[in-house]
């Protein structure tokens, strides 16, 4: 005879004893599982500079310039747009590509800044930069695949690339008298049979090393031949000192080539809380990014992308406020640390950081704590940016004068006391 279930469960905590009484049943205990997380956990959690982050910020008046974003908030133009998405009631599930109506602005901005015309089948919006990256990375790693880095890189973009199942090989980058410089033949070296990704930054965090077109053109080539997907990461595209857009990868492939460009919204238009970004693909990949699109998060949020739409229609003129403010920051960065004891840097020609390296320093994350307790700055180790950087820092300068002035005080006092 069947029970109901509900019984059943009740029976088994239960049992009625001799004298009639009910006492609970000893529970038989499983050995917990060893194997309950991913093994990727291992590695993934063993993340200093996110511990380093959060350490530097819970410090009463610690300034922190270890984050890559800075301190002038969304402008108003673009909140107003969302204000008028939200009144109006745009607060449905949308497209999981992304609204056509923004997808169709990107292409427009490509054509109109890049002068490149991409059909819109081959752009798709994303919850922010890091989620295109994750898609691309999804959409081809096999469990085990190798992705062959330049390094110094974010230290999310490894963390993404062990998530989706691949391995990481870096290639690191050196720096000269002038620069930071790529060995475009050893790159190609470390290439093997089980090459599946280049991944590049261009420009990039932390260098502010941006590759050149003729450099990108080789790449290209390269990869195309060897059947290997290029990711490049071009968040920081607009972000050039002396130029309107860095050369893209774009510039250079076929419609068709095994390449996803990324972009986002974060760091042009100071929009690091909407997390919002968009992918470029071959034009086979729609069909493959949309599928993981709908089982992941069934695209951005409906809202944040009228701000997107408002940002690429609108945002010149804040993006030429944004890259005056980097670039007299950057001025003031140079002259100081060219005063300061065991500081070496390379002048950056895009982005917003400053990555040195600091004469006799052991271990990148020991000195960024140190540096928090003795004198209430809080910088990016150089180690979480890929291996043989331990003796770098980073430091955001995308921060209001006020503040890069006073924290470069206080580095120059830890310098010139440690
Ligand atoms: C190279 C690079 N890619 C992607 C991102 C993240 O962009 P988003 O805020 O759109 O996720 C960052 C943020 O610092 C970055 O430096």
């Amino acid at each position: 005879m069947f029970t109901n279930p509900l019984d059943r469960v009740s029976n088994l905590s239960s049992s009625v004893s001799s004298s009639g009484s009910e006492e609970p049943l000893q529970m038989q205990s499983f050995p917990l599982s060893k194997n309950a997380y991913r093994k990727c956990f291992k590695t993934l959690g063993s993340n200093r500079a996110a511990e380093l982050l959060r350490y530097g910020k819970s410090r009463d008046g610690c300034l922190s310039l270890a984050q890559g974003e800075g301190t002038v908030s969304t402008p108003d133009f673009i909140c107003q747009a969302v204000n008028t998405a939200l009144s109006e009631g745009k607060t449905f599930y949308s497209f999981g590509a992304g609204l056509p109506e923004l997808r169709q602005e990107i292409a427009t901005y490509y054509s109109r800044i890049y002068g490149i015309n991409l059909p819109t089948n081959r752009i798709t919006v994303t919850s922010s930069g890091t989620n295109a990256v994750h898609y691309a990375l999804l959409s081809i790693l096999e469990e085990g695949d190798e992705v062959v880095a330049v390094t110094p890189i974010w230290k999310n973009l490894i963390g993404i690339t062990e998530l989706a199942g691949g391995s990481i090989q870096e290639y690191p980058m050196t720096q000269s008298e002038t620069g930071w410089e790529l060995d475009l033949d050893g790159l190609f070296e470390t290439c093997t049979a089980s090459t599946k990704a280049l991944l590049i930054v261009t420009p990039n965090n932390p260098t502010g090393w941006t590759m050149s077109g003729a450099d990108i053109e080789r790449v290209t080539k390269f990869a195309r031949e060897r059947g290997i997907w290029i990711i490049a990461d071009e968040v920081y595209g607009r972000c050039v000192h002396a130029a309107s857009r860095a050369p893209s990868f774009l510039d250079y492939a076929h419609q068709d080539d095994r390449l996803y460009v990324v972009n986002s919204f974060s760091k042009s238009w100071a929009m690091t809380g909407w997390r919002l970004g968009w992918l470029v693909g071959p034009t086979d990949a729609e069909d493959k990014v949309r599928d993981l699109i709908l089982y992941e998060n069934m695209g951005p949020p409906t809202f944040s992308q009228y701000g997107g739409i408002e940002a690429l229609r609108h945002g010149e003129a804040f993006l030429a406020s944004q890259k005056s403010l980097w670039q007299s920051n950057l001025e003031l960065v140079m002259s100081r640390m060219a005063l300061m004891p065991r500081l070496q840097m390379v002048r950056p020609n895009s982005a917003f950081y400053a990555f040195f390296k600091v004469e006799g320093c052991e271990n990148s994350y020991d000195l960024v704590k140190d540096m928090v307790d003795e004198v209430g700055l809080s910088l990016a180790p150089g180690a979480a940016f890929g291996k043989g950087f331990h003796d770098y820092l980073r430091m955001c300068f995308a921060v209001s004068p006020e503040i890069l002035e006073q924290s470069l005080d206080r580095l120059q006092k830890y310098l010139e006391k440690a």
